[in-house]
């Protein structure tokens, strides 16, 4: 499915969109590409979308270059228009395109699309593979709490943000929705498993449901 069909919106709107999807959005990106090493001169984006953290990691790292990776080919028209020669751009799968050789790999609101814990622990020894001494794993995404309670909090923290946006029907069925295609991985587990692909793990960020987490080589 075509992320405009998964969020349910027309693709132009997408950058406007996503912000009042998910609380924060700007803050994250900024906390994950402030963690790219400035003298990057190969990243890789894991579901590049429209390339927001993208851009962002090129104000840290102004001499590398991008290889955007995103299933879906009509989202990258919009990365291309954004980056023109600074990026290459793949339409494939992330869970079997080659990564080149990079110094870091970033990821937003991507790797909830992996379905099993064993295509995510695969996804992540070829990220690690791929990285160059000293790279950085960096990825942001929906990252509930395992304790129910605490979860309930955090679930009611992300619709009340969908609310400045939308009626309390339409809230909760967007979650819903998306619950239904989307795997939100619980923190500790996410912790657990980049470390046993053989990163050293950091929450960079945290807040709600939400969390940065960077992964050294
Ligand atoms: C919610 S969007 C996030 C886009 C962008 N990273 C951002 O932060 O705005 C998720 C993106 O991941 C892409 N995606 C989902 N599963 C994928 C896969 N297996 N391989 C490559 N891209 C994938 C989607 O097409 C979509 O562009």
């Amino acid at each position: 499915m075509g992320v405009a069909a998964h969020l349910g919106i027309r693709l132009a709107e997408y950058d406007r969109r996503i912000r009042t999807f998910i609380p924060d959005y700007d803050e994250m990106l900024d906390v994950a590409a402030a963690a790219v090493p400035a003298r990057a001169r190969m990243l890789v984006d894991l579901g590049i979308g429209t390339g927001a953290l993208a851009a962002r990691c090129l104000k840290i790292a102004p001499r590398a270059r991008i290889v955007g990776i995103d299933v879906d080919p009509e989202i990258l028209t919009m990365a291309a228009r954004r980056f023109r020669d600074r990026a290459t751009l793949a339409a494939g799968t992330f869970l079997r395109t080659p990564l080149p050789s990079c110094d870091a790999v970033v990821a937003s609101f991507a790797l909830h699309h992996v379905r099993t814990r064993a295509a995510k622990a695969a996804l992540y020894r070829r990220v690690r593979a791929a990285l160059r001494p000293r790279g950085l794993f960096v990825s942001v995404d929906c990252q509930p709490a395992r304790d129910p309670a605490v979860r309930r909090v955090q679930r009611d923290a992300w619709l009340a943000h969908l609310r400045r946006s939308y009626t309390a029907t339409q809230a909760t069925k967007l979650l819903a929705a998306w619950s239904r295609e989307d795997v939100y991985v619980p923190l500790d587990s996410e912790f657990a498993l980049m470390r046993r692909c053989g990163f050293r793990v950091e929450v960079l960020w945290r807040r709600g449901s939400f969390a940065v987490l960077r992964g050294a080589r």
